[in-house]
């Protein structure tokens, strides 16, 4: 079964072609991120136009170089939440214009499933029950995932999302926006233990996180500094290195809790490296495995859509393939809302 998979909730335009016996056969991406810095954030009408302009080309360049035709799809998968009302409408009124026309399936995907689920994309894969950390620009949710859609949330951040602290903190530090992976290369050249920030509820006996201190804790270290190029490193690794601790250790307590022993690590912090080396290190200690999706799929992109709906469907009863009739976008919804697919 093949599956175009589409992801337009935010500044990504992402698609892929993921086929149920072969894998992943192609998939293609382009970034609005150059287009957003000048105002130092995601505006999202300029998405959702640049959405439009990328969309069709894109799967265009995705089929011809899976070497398929539009008649070869199957199913379409396409983001329907949370993120970018008017970004998640062209995603979706393409898939469901497709899916009507070629007289195909169409599955509107939550977009943190298809984090939560791109490690499996990866070979080792995990199996089911894990445990995931997602840590993107909007979310900070420790899950156990029992199975396609069978998702329990052990606890999450009150305030800020980490990415977005590492956003919001990367500006402090003029690193421009969205400043997460430039904050961790600054943060290389830091020297260890210059500054010392707080590890927000790092012992607080639940799993919930808290950044938005963390930052106010930043701003204040910078007013109170010459910010040379030091200076900057320095607080770069200051701050990684407490988000990276009160990460890792509910992470582990998460594993503990629960008695599992593999930690499936899905968003956009995922990619950094610090956060890595500290998971891999004490999930060892402990002999848990930890798992990553591959860099590419750690942010935003078509792949994870097209496979969270190809996972959906061979759960789903066949009688309940049918095409869209109609389409809606959901803005905001929560993980724990979402159908389990033997229930669609
Ligand atoms: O998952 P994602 O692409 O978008 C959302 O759905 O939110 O994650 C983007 C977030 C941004 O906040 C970005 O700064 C952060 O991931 N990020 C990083 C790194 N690479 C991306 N944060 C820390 N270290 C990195 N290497
Ligand atoms: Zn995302």
């Amino acid at each position: 079964m093949l599956v175009l998979g589409i992801e337009t909730s935010c500044d990504e335009t992402g698609i892929a072609l993921f086929d149920t016996e072969r894998g992943l056969l192609s998939h293609a991406l382009y970034s609005q991120v150059e287009m957003h810095s000048e105002y130092g954030g995601v505006v999202p009408e300029l998405a959702s136009r640049d959405h439009i302009r990328r969309v069709l080309p894109l799967i265009k360049q995705t089929l011809a170089a899976a070497k398929r035709d539009l008649q070869q799809i199957n199913a379409i998968a396409y983001t329907q939440g949370p993120g970018l009302a008017g970004a998640l409408l062209v995603g979706a009124s393409i898939g469901a214009a497709m899916s009507f026309a070629l007289k195909i399936p169409a599955l509107g995907i939550h977009h943190l499933e298809g984090h939560l689920l791109s490690p499996l994309l990866s070979t080792p894969a995990p199996n089911f029950p894990f445990i995931a950390l997602l840590v993107s620009g909007g979310h900070t949710q420790l899950m156990q995932v029992d199975a396609v859609g069978h998702y329990r949330l052990l606890g999450e951040t009150v305030d800020d999302a980490a990415g977005e602290a590492f956003d919001k903190t990367a500006k402090l530090l003029e690193l421009g926006y969205p400043g997460g992976a430039a904050l961790s290369k600054l943060a290389r050249r830091g020297r260890p233990g210059q500054f010392k920030l707080p590890r927000p509820m790092l012992n607080s006996g639940d799993l919930n996180f808290s950044f938005s201190g963390l930052k106010t804790a930043v701003l204040t270290l910078v007013s109170k500094q010459e910010l040379t190029e030091q200076t900057r490193a320095d607080i770069a690794l200051a701050f990684q290195d407490a988000v990276v601790e009160v990460l890792t250790q509910k992470s582990l307590a998460a594993l503990s809790q629960s008695g599992l022993t593999q930690l499936v690590v899905a968003g956009g912090v995922g990619a950094n490296e610090q956060l890595r080396e500290s998971l891999d290190y004490k999930a060892a200690l402990k002999g848990a495995a930890v798992f990553y999706p591959e860099l590419e799929f750690c942010t935003d992109n078509g792949a994870m859509i097209a496979f969270a709906g190809a996972m959906r469907l061979q759960a789903m009863p066949e009688k309940n393939w049918q095409p869209a009739g109609s389409f809606t976008v959901k803005a905001r919804w929560g993980l724990e809302m979402l159908e389990k697919p033997e229930a669609n």
